[in-house]
């Protein structure tokens, strides 16, 4: 199956055209707490294990999608038009060929982030997140929650889960056609938490995160520990929540990173996302720690950490990190 054969039995028939001038919607960025790391088919994002994120509030992505007066899509990213070709266009217009009414009708894009970009945070979760939205209120399809996170993973996996504020489960599912792989809310809240965004790095990605998690799902010996492990993650992170228990929380996601991590170390050619810095800041993180600071990270496809820890500790934090950026997801 094709992405545009599950866009078909989504969609309902009646509703091919656009019904309001524009489409508007938020979706905010989320961090994964147990990574999506694999995916079991490449052209409709199904992933290998299931995985769990925790959602950024008001940093993300807002679209508005319309009508392109030109022969072209167009794109807008922060009000500057993107007018080259580059992979971020040429992946959104091969996103939108799933949703056009016919194969001259041109969409006009204009996303604006609130999340530093220079983070190398996941802008594609929130970006396909906020644009299928966005699609769903251009169109009027008015779609479920199922349907939206399913459109969503076709463009990106981790947008599938970008759809709500707070703790998010993606299901992995079985089907092959993925009608069993969206994700969906977890009912747990937990006001003191926060997100430390620790840009120690904004050198160019050494690959797409598509590329890098083939490659470790293809020749790292120890990709196959992930599945297990990622499971266990699951377990514990659900354990954590219902106990509001910051140590478990922190120390599940912080050693689900770093087998992420070592999956890369170990496969051929090796490669990292780590750069000097990165190392410096876990280092200090772990120094903090044996001080009894309940203070841990995890880190995705690029060199920055995200800081996890409490509300109590958030002046220390500051002291320790003075460019930190700290994110209440509740
Ligand atoms: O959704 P993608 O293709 O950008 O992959 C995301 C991969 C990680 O950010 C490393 C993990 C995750 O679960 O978000």
């Amino acid at each position: 199956m094709k992405p545009r054969d599950i866009a078909a039995l989504l969609l309902p028939s009646t509703k091919k055209n656009p019904a309001k001038e524009k489409g508007i919607a938020y979706a905010p960025s989320n961090i994964a707490l147990a990574k999506y790391w694999g995916k079991r088919n490449t052209v409709l994002n199904l992933p290998v294990t299931s995985s769990m994120s925790i959602s950024l509030g008001n940093k993300g992505t807002s679209t508005t999608v319309s009508i392109s007066p030109l022969e072209r899509d167009m794109f807008f990213l922060n009000t500057k038009e993107i007018i080259e070709q580059n992979n971020f266009s040429q992946r959104l217009s091969h996103y939108l060929d799933i949703f056009r009414p016919h194969p001259h009708f041109y969409f006009k894009i204009e996303t604006i982030n609130t999340i530093p970009i220079a983070a190398g945070l996941a802008s594609s979760a929130s970006g396909f997140a906020a644009l299928i939205l966005a699609l769903n209120d251009f169109f009027e399809w008015e779609l479920d929650n199922k349907a939206l996170s399913i459109l969503a993973r076709l463009g990106s996996g981790s947008a599938a889960r970008s759809l709500w504020n707070g703790f998010v489960l993606w299901n992995a599912g079985t089907s092959e056609e993925g009608m069993d792989s969206f994700a969906e809310p977890l009912p747990y809240t937990w006001p003191k938490l926060r997100v430390g965004l620790l840009i120690v790095s904004s050198v160019e990605k050494p690959l797409s995160s598509r590329e890098a998690m083939q490659r470790c799902q293809e020749t790292s010996p120890f990709y196959k520990m992930w599945p297990t492990h990622v499971a266990h993650t699951i377990d514990s992170l659900k354990q954590a929540l219902t106990q509001k228990d910051i140590h478990l929380l922190g120390l599940s996601a912080e050693q689900n990173a770093l087998a992420m991590h070592s999956t890369m170390f170990t496969s051929h050619p090796a490669f990292s996302y780590w750069q000097t810095d990165t190392l410096t800041a876990m280092q200090k993180v772990w120094s903090l720690r044996q001080q009894k600071a309940p203070l841990y990270f995890t880190e995705d496809a690029g060199p920055n950490l995200k800081l996890l820890f409490t509300e109590e500790i958030t002046s220390q934090v500051r002291d320790e990190f003075p460019s930190v950026e700290i994110i209440r997801p509740f």
